[in-house]
């Protein structure tokens, strides 16, 4: 499959070259190429290359211009010099209708394979097992799958990991109870029971089995020494444990179904995978001096790492009471990820409160030679998930909100928005009102997730992210579906572009955005940023809403304008759905 260049780094290409004729000691030269309002594209760069060459910025503009071949025939219709030394370009008409075309041909739409693609291991959707799903649970799975989508797409070998928490002192507590209360985990046929009874029941342990932790000091002791049994292999301790865990992933799975998120066993390997690596781990840190010893707990110390006392807070991978952390987990695992899986990128979808743990992992990553120059690892940090009044997210009783009450609310509510927009034209049947009502409320709450830049803290609000208006994945679905009803009124030939038409500004605004798709999808996947195909795609919707009131399609003036508008139609359509797609968006026929 072809990739296509984009109109703007072709006009780029140009313009480099013919500044670099025109000054040759600046070359390689960066004409600093931007869309703009008044032309096409305006190039700012000659500005700053004047300056250093002491040359007058609007005399080598011209030089410029004249360098470049324009016309109706050309890639560049016209290019004129305004202002000190700005150029203000315009592209054909022609060259963006072939250009589009050439994209229309390609089952990629032209976006470019990285040449430089490898391994990535994206550690995303790793909630806890025994606890309820939260929020924050809810960003790392939506924003990790849209990166591993992305990723993928550009060619990049991805290794998913579902690092749960599954390890831990919190287990003896929970083991011991379910020793004591031998029938709390029972209930009926294992293949019968929902998510939401296995929640349920797990919840139950444990509040009971806090509460006597709590309350009961020879309790406690027992759940102590359990932790200490179950690490060191009792078979009933694992058995018991892996109830846990088999009755969590049962929680897990629904929640990542209803989420419309495939989540493959293999992949997830929580914090016990690393398990028989621990004490090794620690042991190499230990005699390579990257970690001492420190009251009794073998610490890594880092000069610029101090808590509010001004004294230095250490990295602990292993406590003084001989019991493994999260940290000692978290270093075997880039052990793993590296030297097993041969990984050139590690990237942690995960909050950005854990933002010092893994500023710390790292670093020591890196002194003990686990993490070498070549490879990159990075925190995609994401922010929390605020209410409607600005505050963190939490129930009136102030407890925090079930990831599965809110998503059966947006799918409610986008729902009712379907059925109520359903008439005798779209003519959707009940069980289709609420196959669209599921795949528009999900949509919704990925998009609302995926649209502001992952560091900052975004409002939960239902009514807005439901909304058909404004910058909603409701919007691109409703935009998108119209298009299909257009398109299905056509039968099903594939539309033709006709190059040698004359575009309205609406079709030329429309076609240089499709055109860029290929450049924002590259973009979003290397600077892990998919909000920005989220704001394209807004774009795109929007774009293609003024096109669509503006130029009449079906009923154009002759047939050749007929056909090259619905040609522009149904490429917008595929780009609607392939963005989204990359977003874990669904994108219903029928609305
Ligand atoms: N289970 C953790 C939590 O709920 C997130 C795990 C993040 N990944 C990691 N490799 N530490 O906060």
């Amino acid at each position: 499959m072809a990739s296509v260049s984009s109109l703007a780094s072709t006009v780029n290409q140009r313009l480099a070259d013919a500044l670099s004729a025109a000054l040759p000691d600046a070359a390689p030269a960066d004409p600093l190429l931007r869309r703009s309002d008044r032309a096409d594209f305006q190039a700012n760069g000659i500005l700053a290359l004047a300056k250093k060459a002491k040359a007058n910025p609007r005399e080598l503009a011209t030089q410029v211009v004249e360098k470049l071949p324009t016309g109706e025939g050309d890639v560049l219709k016209d290019v004129e010099v305004s202002g000190p030394g700005f150029l203000n370009i315009t592209v054909s008409d022609r060259a963006i209708v072939e250009t589009l075309a050439a994209r229309a041909a390609d089952a990629r739409l032209g976006v470019p394979f990285n040449e430089n693609a490898g391994t990535t291991v994206v550690d995303y959707a790793q909630p806890n097992v025994a606890k309820e799903m939260h929020v924050g649970h809810l960003r790392s799975a939506v924003i990790g799958a849209a990166m591993v989508e992305i990723l993928e797409f550009t060619g990049e070998k991805v290794v998913r990991r579902h690092h749960i928490g599954d390890w831990g002192t919190q287990f003896g507590m929970l083991i011991q109870y379910l020793v004591e209360h031998p029938s709390e985990l029972d209930h009926g046929d294992a293949d019968k029971v929902d998510g939401e009874e296995a929640m349920s029941a797990l919840n139950r342990i444990y509040k009971a089995s806090r509460v006597l932790f709590d309350s009961d000091e020879e309790f406690k002791q027992r759940a102590r020494d359990r932790v200490v049994q179950l690490q060191a292999g009792d078979p009933e301790s694992r058995e018991l444990w892996q109830r846990f865990v088999d009755e969590s992933k049962i929680y897990f799975y629904s929640v990542f179904n209803k989420l419309d998120m495939q989540i493959a066993d293999p992949d997830v390997v929580g914090e016990s995978g690393y398990n028989n690596m621990l004490e090794e781990t620690c042991r190499i840190l230990e005699d390579s001096g990257v970690a001492v010893r420190s009251e009794g707990a073998l610490c890594v110390f880092f000069d610029d790492v101090k808590g509010p006392d001004g004294n230095p807070t250490p990295l602990i991978v292993k406590k003084s009471n001989g019991g493994y952390g999260y940290a000692a987990t978290d270093l075997s695992a880039i052990r793993n990820r590296v030297g097993d899986l041969k990984a050139n990128t590690l990237l942690y979808v995960v909050d950005v409160r854990q933002s010092l743990h893994f500023k710390m992992v790292f670093e020591t990553a890196r002194r003990a030679g686990w993490l070498t120059d070549d490879v990159t690892a990075h925190q995609l940090g994401f922010g929390t998930v605020l209410g409607k009044d600005g505050k963190p997210f939490k129930t009136r009783e102030g407890e925090t909100v079930r990831l599965v009450d809110l998503l059966d609310e947006a799918i409610e509510r986008a729902t009712a928005v379907v059925r109520e927009k359903n008439n005798e034209k779209v003519g959707l049947t009940e069980a289709e009102i609420v196959e669209n009502g599921a795949q528009i409320g999900i949509g919704a709450v990925k998009y609302a997730d995926l649209s502001t830049s992952a560091a900052r803290d975004y409002k939960f609000d239902l009514d807005q992210m439901v909304s058909l208006n404004g910058d909603t994945s409701v919007y691109s679905q409703y935009a998108y579906a119209r298009i299909q009803s257009i398109l299905r009124l056509r039968g099903e030939a594939t539309p033709a572009a006709h190059p040698e038409l004359a575009l309205a500004p609406q079709e030329r605004a429309l076609g240089l955005h499709l055109d860029q798709f290929g450049e924002v999808v590259t973009e979003a996947a290397t600077a892990y940023e998919p909000h920005k195909l989220a704001a394209y795609i807004y774009q795109l919707s929007s774009l293609y809403t003024s096109f669509y009131s503006e130029c009449p399609v079906l009923k154009a003036d002759t047939p050749a304008q007929v056909e090259n508008r619905l040609f522009l139609c149904d490429l917008t359509a595929r780009t609607l759905h392939k963005g989204l797609a990359l977003l874990g968006i669904r994108t219903p026929e029928r609305l």
